[in-house]
């Protein structure tokens, strides 16, 4: 692997061969999601416990301190939103030019396999790998499911991740799933969990990352269930324990909840 990509790789994952992102690119299709209508106010607490922050070009020159910030994944994809016709239909919005002014550590974009978009989310990866392998530019692809989250299981994510790692990604970034072991062990490349929609309890979340760790994924890639929770510091600290430092999900739990009492 070149010099330049190793190192990228090596601002993002942690010697521990761990790390946890914080994404907080969600208003490229949702707008202004709840807790993230101000992004800069909102993760100025958390930037100290995140590995990497995953966002666009337009949150990170308008909301992100450049002297004050851990390293950049740049969401390059998109061109759909909720209320427009089909989320799946996305393409890359965002140059490797740009990428490289800004610095970043990787870029990311979607794939949506098996939508009517999966062809061009495909040729598009493909076509980003290709550029990015020019400057040593990590590419990150996210398996993304629009609005079907019932496509979340290990044969269905594990068919993604394979099909994302042979077009090249460096990483992928997938949803936990039952048997998630499955997943990993078809996948050769590094495995990030993303997260989904707000869990019920801080223990839902702790046993759900603990599970996927366990099975082999490399880290974590949170946003809704840190940054909507009411102590998203808490939440950080209980889950670093858990990517970097090996605790359980009750361990954790009890690190959240010595933590959420210093607010
Ligand atoms: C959305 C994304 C997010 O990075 C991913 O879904 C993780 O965020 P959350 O934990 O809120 O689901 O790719 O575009």
């Amino acid at each position: 692997m070149d010099w330049g990509m190793q190192n990228r790789l090596g601002r993002l994952i942690q010697p521990d061969g761990h790390c946890f992102f914080l994404p907080i690119d969600h208003g490229y299709f949702q707008g202004p999601t709840s807790k993230l209508e101000k992004p800069g106010e909102t993760i100025k607490p958390l930037i100290p416990y995140a590995d990497g922050l995953f966002v666009t070009r337009g949150v990170l020159r308008s909301s992100v301190d450049p002297r004050n910030c851990p390293p950049i994944i740049l969401r390059v994809s998109g061109g759909s939103s909720i209320i427009g016709k089909d989320l799946a239909h996305e393409a890359v919005t965002t140059s490797v030019e740009e990428a490289l002014r800004l610095n970043v550590a990787a870029v990311g974009m979607s794939i949506f396999v098996g939508s009517d978009y999966e062809y061009d989310s495909l040729v598009n990866l493909g076509k980003l790998v290709d550029e990015c392998q020019k400057y040593g530019l990590p590419v990150m692809a996210v398996t993304a499911v629009g609005k079907e989250l019932e496509k979340r299981d290990a044969r269905y994510l594990g068919l993604c991740c394979r099909i994302a790692a042979e077009f090249g990604a460096t990483i992928v970034k997938t949803y936990w799933c039952e048997n998630f072991e499955k997943v990993v062990n078809g996948c050769p490349v590094p495995v990030v969990m993303a997260g989904g929609p707000k869990c019920e309890t801080e223990l839902e979340v702790f046993e759900f990352v603990y599970d996927g760790m366990q099975r082999g994924a490399i880290g974590l890639n949170l946003g809704r269930n840190v940054w909507q929770h009411e102590y998203p510091v808490a939440i950080m600290k209980a889950l670093r324990a858990i990517i970097h430092e090996k605790a359980s999900a009750k361990e954790a739990e009890g690190i959240f909840k010595e933590e959420k009492k210093k607010k």
